[in-house]
């Protein structure tokens, strides 16, 4: 705690009045106004019924402008703004609330920089494949440069939700389903999207998001209810967003979900005595867009007025776009259903964060000068690297790939030209035309691209899901590859070519007609700005594929939730008829966490496990048994076998390691595992860690692992 900050707060919460103190909890979006007669909503609904075509929409949405609502903040009544993205606007607004509001106090911005800003890097669930902190650091540190020369203060990110069902589509925007790799992953963004000092002009403030535990909705339907075990909530959703609180992120976004019952907006559990009191967490929270609204749908709010009550008392400090603060608490505080210790609370977390940010000796960061740097080459350079480094090697029979550029390649699916939809979800500070094409790409490459299939001596098929097929509101009730995808597939199978995959999914995707199919399948999800650079470079072997999968990738929609951290069960599946399996289904999945092949191929021997003081020391050796020069994520995971107080999974990741290994040569690799980070939460919530047998699994993937047992 910032002694000088928090007097400086205390100062200006004793000059503030009421109405001042609500202003700066509303976090306001630029609305859009028109020409149109109607509302907003009345406008989408006329389309929707077919009242008016997508053309007039589309016209009547071109009329519109938009209402940053300046005579309100002039008024000391907005905080913070979402969703400016451009340095003169950012200023402008900026100015009139330093210098023509009564007390000066600057706006934060807020913007959702998820995968970055104008260059947009691969989405998250890819970028989670390269099982690299040190990249996903970097691309978070370029996306802050980006953005706060766009005048951006907050960004609402890293999404840090473990996600085990594929139907969710904004499984996405996080890392996963493992809850050490969202850790990791989030932690490794807030450094990089804060830096090291927050009053930098290019320190974007962390929002992590969404707490909590919005991966686990069930069904995998956005927005469903979360119901699980506080032991489950602990053990294997909550350490991810604590991770982001300790790596200093400085805001939290609660989510949608209720959890148990409790909408996470109004959830004083999770956001008081986890968060603050448990975690030490001393930033802002921000509602999601209109969630505290919501509460009234959830149930648990009979109006707008009780659902801003019961949010603020909660422990939400600012109110995204809903109005229900703005419109409701002074009158509140005036009848006293809020107290005035809770409004200066709420208050005092958002001007915490402005002050540590120094926004109030430097309101004005945004700059049209360093927003020339932005989609710079050099930015361009370290997409393609992270490309790259997310691309998994699924399939490659008699190594078909790489592909020298003297072969003729016909590339099929209309996916290969559209280079927009290389972005994925969540691109919004991206302007259209700035991705390069798998084709232009492969051309730039120097590929020999032939016009027809019976030209070529292989086939490329670039196929799988638009952006718009995976993100927000985005859950599908067949994860399978879209049937109009499929069918591009077969022709080019019906060909008798070789045909290789270049899959562009915001998911994993159930694809077992592919993967026995096709001739080999590299995983490009949805790779960002520099998606046909990469590609080209991975298909002729310039690059060599090296990503690992983060999420398991199943049989059928059926399996969902399908993820290797399972428990065992009293019967585990197997060939005899009463053991848990399906009748109609594999009961292993397409591809296992953790897997992914390369251009070369390893070899693992000598798994040795030693009991020190703190810790256990687990080795190996691993040969890189091709001839070409390769990276190896060495991945380790335990089981407790031995607890007594609750069912273990039957392995859980602890750690890996990236390893360089040039071809012929072996590398030893060693992990040390804590262990206090072997417990688990028994019957009565107690974190315990038990003594006796621990089993280590140690490969290139969850599934095909040397093992051995250690005693604790
Ligand atoms: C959306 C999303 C959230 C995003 C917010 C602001 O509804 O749930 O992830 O940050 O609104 O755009």
């Amino acid at each position: 705690m910032n002694e000088i900050i928090e007097q400086r707060i205390q100062k200006l919460l004793y000059q503030m009045t009421p109405e001042e103190k609500v202003g700066q909890l509303q976090q306001c979006g630029p609305s859009l106004v028109g020409a149109f007669e109607v509302s907003f909503e009345e406008l989408l609904n006329m389309m929707f019924d077919g009242r008016i075509s997508q053309e007039e929409f589309g016209r009547l949405m071109g009329t519109a402008k938009q209402d940053y609502h300046e005579e309100d903040l002039r008024a000391g009544r907005i905080g913070s703004y979402n969703g400016i993205g451009d340095a003169e606007t950012a200023n402008r607004l900026q100015k009139i609330a330093v210098e023509e509001t009564r007390l000066g106090i600057p706006l934060i911005f807020g913007y959702d920089v998820i995968h970055g800003f104008k260059t947009i890097t691969p989405i998250p669930l890819a970028e989670s494949c390269a099982f690299d902190p040190h990249l996903w650091e970097r691309t978070g540190r370029m996306a802050a440069r980006e953005a706060t020369a766009s005048g951006v203060h907050m960004t609402f990110a890293p999404m840090v939700d473990v996600a085990k069902d594929a139907r969710w589509g904004r499984v996405s925007e996080g890392a996963g389903e493992d809850v050490l790799m969202n850790s990791l992953y989030g932690a490794a963004k807030v450094r990089g999207f804060q830096g090291e000092d927050l009053t930098a002009e290019d320190a974007m403030a962390a929002c992590v998001k969404h707490f909590a535990a919005y991966g686990a909705v069930e069904a995998g339907r956005d927005y469903n209810r979360v119901d699980m075990s506080l032991q489950r909530l602990f053990e294997e959703y909550l350490p991810s967003y604590k991770a982001c609180v300790d790596a200093g992120a400085r805001a939290f976004m609660p989510a949608f979900n209720d959890i148990n019952g409790v909408p996470c907006s109004v959830n004083g559990w999770l956001l008081k005595k986890v968060l603050r009191e448990q975690w030490g967490f001393d930033g802002m929270t921000v509602s999601d867009a209109n969630a505290i609204a919501e509460c009234v749908n959830h149930g648990i709010a009979e109006d707008r007025r009780e659902a801003a009550v019961q949010a603020l008392e909660a422990g939400m400090d600012m109110d995204m776009t809903s109005n229900c603060f703005i419109e409701n608490l002074t009158e509140a505080l005036k009848d006293g259903e809020v107290s005035m210790e809770a409004l200066d609370r709420a208050v005092g977390d958002i001007l915490r964060v402005k002050f540590e940010m120094g926004l109030f000796e430097h309101p004005y960061r945004a700059s049209a000068e360093r927003e020339e740097a932005q989609l710079s080459q050099e930015n361009r350079a370290l997409a393609l690297e992270a490309a790259v480094k997310s691309a998994v090697l699924l399939k490659n029979e008699k190594e078909l790939l790489p592909l020298s550029k003297q072969t003729k390649i016909f590339l099929a699916g209309e996916l290969a030209e559209q280079g927009d939809e290389m972005t994925g979800a969540w691109a919004i500070g991206a302007p259209g035309g700035i991705c390069v094409s798998v084709r232009e790409g492969l051309i730039k490459a120097g590929a020999v691209l032939v016009d027809t299939s019976e030209e070529a001596e292989v086939i490329l098929a670039a196929i799988g899901e638009h952006k718009d097929q995976s993100g927000e509101a985005s859950s599908r009730a067949d994860i399978s590859l879209p049937a109009d995808q499929m069918e591009i597939f077969k022709a080019m199978k019906q060909t008798g070519k070789p045909v290789a995959v270049i899959l562009f999914n915001g998911r994993p995707l159930a694809i077992p007609e592919l993967a026995e199919q096709a001739d080999a399948i590299l995983e490009a999800w949805h790779p960002g700005v520099e998606a046909g650079n990469a590609l080209a470079a991975l298909v002729f072997g310039e690059a060599m594929p090296t990503g690992k999968l983060t999420t398991t990738f199943p049989y059928t929609t059926g399996q969902c939730p399908m993820y290797y951290a399972h428990i065992n069960t009293g019967r585990p599946g197997g060939r005899a008829k009463f053991t848990s399996k399906y009748l109609d289904t594999p009961l292993e999945p397409v591809y296992p966490f953790g897997y992914g092949l390369s251009y070369t191929s390893y070899e693992y021997s000598g798994l040795q496990a030693e009991e020190l003081e703190e810790a256990f020391r687990i080795s190996v050796t691993v040969k890189n048994t091709g001839s070409r020069d390769g990276e190896e994520i060495v991945q380790c995971y335990v089981q407790d076998a031995a607890a007594t107080g609750r069912v273990r999974p039957v392995r859980q990741l602890k750690a890996f390691e990236k390893v360089k290994i040039p071809a012929g040569e072996s590398r030893a690799v060693s992990f040390m595992i804590p262990y206090s980070g072997l417990g688990y939460y028994d019957r009565e919530m107690n974190y315990v860690v038990e003594e006796g047998e621990f089993r280590f699994y140690v490969g290139g993937d969850s599934a095909n692992c040397l093992e051995i047992s250690a005693q604790l």
